[in-house]
């Protein structure tokens, strides 16, 4: 049976990691971003052996605010991340769904603080996912596409996606694509701040 990525062959887990994980200093530079949003829950579209999400969830744990939900839709994929998240000691923060995104994101409910996409880098469920994951994000809150570049034509995907009037802000960093959605509360205070200093 093929695995994930089309291949019948033996493949370790540290392969799948090597070509499916972000690289140490973009967990980092996520973990960066995450602390710009608003307290409150994380989700992650693709936990693939859950390095990022380790690296997400380590951080809420220090915070002490949220927890991380990270999608897998391949069963051996989400235990590898479950068991990644139990020896970084993390298992009680990142919780590991496995599903395709387009059903977890029909049954999730509430409101997320920070939503990562890292699923198939491919335009249209993309902008799929992209859709349905800003109508549960919070007021404020940040999402973040990777590998937002010209080669799979996801800055296409992006450019469209952040001119959407749901969002506050948008900007990239040649990789991930940022985006923060409108929050009217913090615009009718810096609004109300402005017109009521001398
Ligand atoms: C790029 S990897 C995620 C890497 C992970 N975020 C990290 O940096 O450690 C993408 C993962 O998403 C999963 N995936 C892709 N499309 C999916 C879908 N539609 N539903 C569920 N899982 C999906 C793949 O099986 C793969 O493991």
């Amino acid at each position: 049976m093929a695995n994930a990525h089309g291949e019948t062959g033996a493949v370790s887990l540290g392969d799948i990691a090597r070509r499916a994980s972000l690289p140490p200093g973009r967990c980092r530079e996520l973990v960066r971003i995450a602390r710009g949003a608003p307290d409150g829950d994380a989700l992650e579209l693709g936990a693939n052996v859950g390095v990022s999400g380790a690296y997400l969830a380590a951080h809420m744990a220090q915070a002490g605010t949220g927890r991380l939900v990270t999608v897998e839709g391949v069963p051996d994929l989400a235990d590898a991340a479950r068991r990644t998240a139990s020896i970084v000691g993390v298992e009680g923060t990142m919780e590991v769904v496995c599903a395709t995104f387009d059903d977890a994101l029909e049954r999730l409910e509430g409101q997320w603080a920070f939503i990562f996409l890292d699923g198939e880098h491919v335009a249209d469920p993309t902008r799929r996912y992209a859709e349905a994951a800003q109508k549960i994000l919070m007021p404020g809150g940040i999402m973040v596409i990777d590998d937002c570049s010209e080669a799979n034509g996801l800055d296409q995907i992006f450019d469209e996606v952040r001119d959407w009037p749901c969002w506050a802000k948008g900007w990239g960093d040649g990789r991930f694509g940022v985006l923060r959605k409108w929050d009217a509360r913090s615009r009718v205070t810096a609004e109300l701040q402005r017109v009521s200093s001398p």
